[in-house]
């Protein structure tokens, strides 16, 4: 079998095109136009680029959208005024922080700073908890971005045995409860794996849905998955490449080639759930200004 390549930058145009055209109803009904705030601190190449692409959507969609850049030495009391002031700009809809921050700032404090309804990463503990409770709350985008690419590719999930390996924050834990959660896209029976799970390939070769968050180049082999599994590939890894321009090319954290001979349909890495997770920053922005004049006129 040769797996369905699962197309996440289709999927992930779909998905902002669609945005575009619920955010232009929304600002020629309300006269609001969304706005997003990324705050960065320090050099880290990756970060920059991530930041850069985010306020690039924002402004190819005609939204608001700066980058509030902060030198290394930044300290905790600067930031939490940035948040502060943030939080009471009624131009800004939503606050990110781009992660990871120098050591020396206390992360968990400041993401607990930012207003819960301009908290489009979805990491404040009030809507963690709302995630849990299955009450409406911005999501954690590369989850969200997850569940909408087997929604879209018409993967069934409910009664599915869904395994997710890695169990953290952003992604893994997330993710396990956007599958548990009722209705489309839910409804799965979810086992999460990590570090200390005994046997993975045992449980793995259960999973109708594999999703591998680990950050591990090619973890997961082809011969632990079921045949016919649909496979999300979270990872995203530099291995060496002395035939690339640059040294290096990225990987996943299963091993394509071998698993796309099993599985029904597979992401790539790059171009699977990488393309989705900035897609869903978009909606999780536009919800987040929606919510925002909802709240203004009661
Ligand atoms: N495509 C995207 O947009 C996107 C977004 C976010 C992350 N990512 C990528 O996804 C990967 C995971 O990111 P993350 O932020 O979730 O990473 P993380 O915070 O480092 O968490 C990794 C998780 O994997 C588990 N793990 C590590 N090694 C393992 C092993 N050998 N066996 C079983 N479990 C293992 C860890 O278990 P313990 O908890 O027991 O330590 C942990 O729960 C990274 O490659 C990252 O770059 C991609």
């Amino acid at each position: 079998m040769t797996a369905r390549i699962i197309d996440g930058k289709l999927i992930a145009e779909r998905v902002r095109a669609k945005v575009k055209t619920d955010a232009d109803e929304f600002r020629a009904t309300t006269g609001i136009t969304p706005g997003l705030i990324v705050v960065i601190v320090g050099q880290n190449p990756a970060s920059q680029a991530y930041v850069k692409s985010k306020k690039k959507a924002c402004l190819d969609l005609g939204w608001f959208s700066e980058i509030h850049e902060f030198p290394e030495t930044v300290t905790q009391a600067e930031i939490e005024a940035e948040i502060s002031a943030l939080n009471a700009d009624p131009r800004v809809h939503g606050i990110l922080l781009q992660l990871p921050l120098p050591k020396h700032l206390d992360e968990q404090q400041l993401l607990e700073q930012i207003a819960p309804a301009k908290d489009v990463d979805g990491f404040h503990p009030v809507n963690v908890g709302k995630l849990a409770l299955g009450l409406p709350a911005p999501v954690p985008c590369t989850p969200l971005g997850i569940q909408r690419l087997l929604i879209e590719e018409n993967i069934p999930t409910s009664g599915k045995f869904a395994v997710v390996i890695g169990r953290s924050h952003i992604v893994g834990k997330p993710v396990a409860q956007l599958l548990l959660q009722k209705g489309p896209g839910g409804d799965a029976t979810v086992c999460v794996c990590h570090s200390r799970s005994k046997d993975m390939p045992a449980i793995v070769c259960q999973a109708d849905i594999l999703i591998a968050a680990i950050g591990q180049p090619r973890f997961v082999p082809g011969e632990w998955i079921k045949p016919g599994a649909a496979v999300i590939d979270v990872g995203i890894n530099r291995v060496d490449d002395a035939a690339s321009p640059k040294g290096y090319r990225l990987v996943g954290d299963v091993d394509f080639e071998s698993a796309s001979q099993v599985a029904g349909a597979i992401t790539p890495v790059p171009g699977g759930v990488g393309p989705m997770t900035i897609a869903m920053l978009m909606q999780n922005t536009l919800n987040c200004a929606r919510a925002s004049a909802a709240a203004s006129k009661r």
